[in-house]
């Protein structure tokens, strides 16, 4: 952990926004006076649990309080930047994403190659109209069933979603179906130890998902020949606790109470990896 200078941190209206009227002092009252059950509950839910899953994305300020925390880490970008170099330099004219989350993505990619031809699917139905407010195409679309011909894409975009799917396997066969041969996955996740020291402090347990920097070119090399990874380090920046706390309940409230009051703003290590297949 490393403290940093305040104000760098850009999530900060986020945060008093999901935080609503909780004061400094109650959040350090709840952080201090660490309830008994913390340690046992304390820890992310099952991450493909698909009631969590539903509930967790059935409204937009929980990815947007997430996504505002993340920055650089020590080479200086970030792994959005990273995937959308992986996306943007396969020249793709027809590009699919799946679980497109608030559309920041796709936004980027049109932003950038405008010519091409983009559409955005995701699950939730508060997301697919967060995305269309962007400006971009959007569909309601469960990625374990694509509702799309064969050989319809040049490429396919998954940011943090197969850690998520019930069926992983279904859910990288259906990318490959909609592929047109030689066409790209590019997918985003995050590693085991992503974060791990934030949810330790607050009594968690480091995530272990089904699709990390670990496992994710082993799931992926099942169905596609030529598999690439970069790990990217990045960069967490809480400028206070109530921030830190705010984040932490974006996943699970016993979590946010369970993070010991610090003064001052922090950063933690995250680590996360784009892979591209074909
Ligand atoms: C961690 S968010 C990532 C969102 C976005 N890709 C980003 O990077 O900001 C996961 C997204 O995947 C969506 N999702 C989860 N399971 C899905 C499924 N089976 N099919 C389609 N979307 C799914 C969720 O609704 C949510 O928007």
């Amino acid at each position: 952990m490393t403290t940093i200078h305040p104000g760098v941190c850009n999530s900060q209206e986020a945060v008093h926004r999901r935080l609503g009227d909780v004061s400094v002092k109650e959040a350090r009252r709840a952080a201090t006076s660490r309830p008994v059950w913390a340690g046992m509950f304390a820890r992310v839910d099952s991450m493909t649990e698909q009631v969590q899953v539903t509930r967790q994305y059935e409204r937009t300020d929980t990815l947007l309080t997430r996504a505002g925390v993340w920055g650089p880490g020590p080479e200086g970008v970030t792994p959005v930047d990273v995937l959308l170099t992986a996306v943007v330099s396969a020249r793709p004219r027809e590009i699919l994403e799946i679980g497109c989350g608030t559309g920041q993505f796709a936004r980027l990619v049109m932003e950038t190659m405008p010519e091409c031809d983009y559409l955005a699917t995701d699950q939730s139905e508060a997301m697919v109209a967060a995305t269309k407010r962007r400006g971009v195409a959007t569909r309601l679309v469960d990625a374990m069933q694509l509702p799309f011909m064969a050989e319809t894409f040049d490429g396919v975009v998954a940011a943090w979603v197969l850690y998520h799917v019930a069926d992983l396997d279904r859910a990288i066969r259906e990318a490959r179906r909609v592929l047109r041969p030689g066409g790209q996955f590019a997918v985003a996740t995050n590693g085991d130890r992503h974060l791990a020291e934030l949810l330790r402090e607050a009594g968690g347990e480091p995530l272990v998902t089904q699709f990390s920097s670990e496992n994710a070119a082993a799931a992926l090399r099942r169905r596609f020949r030529h598999v690439t990874q970069r790990d990217i380090e990045t960069r967490a920046t809480f400028p206070d606790h109530a921030s830190a706390v705010a984040y932490l309940a974006t996943f699970s409230e016993e979590l946010a109470a369970g993070l010991p009051w610090f003064d001052g703003p922090r950063e933690y290590a995250g680590f996360t990896s784009v892979l591209t297949a074909r």
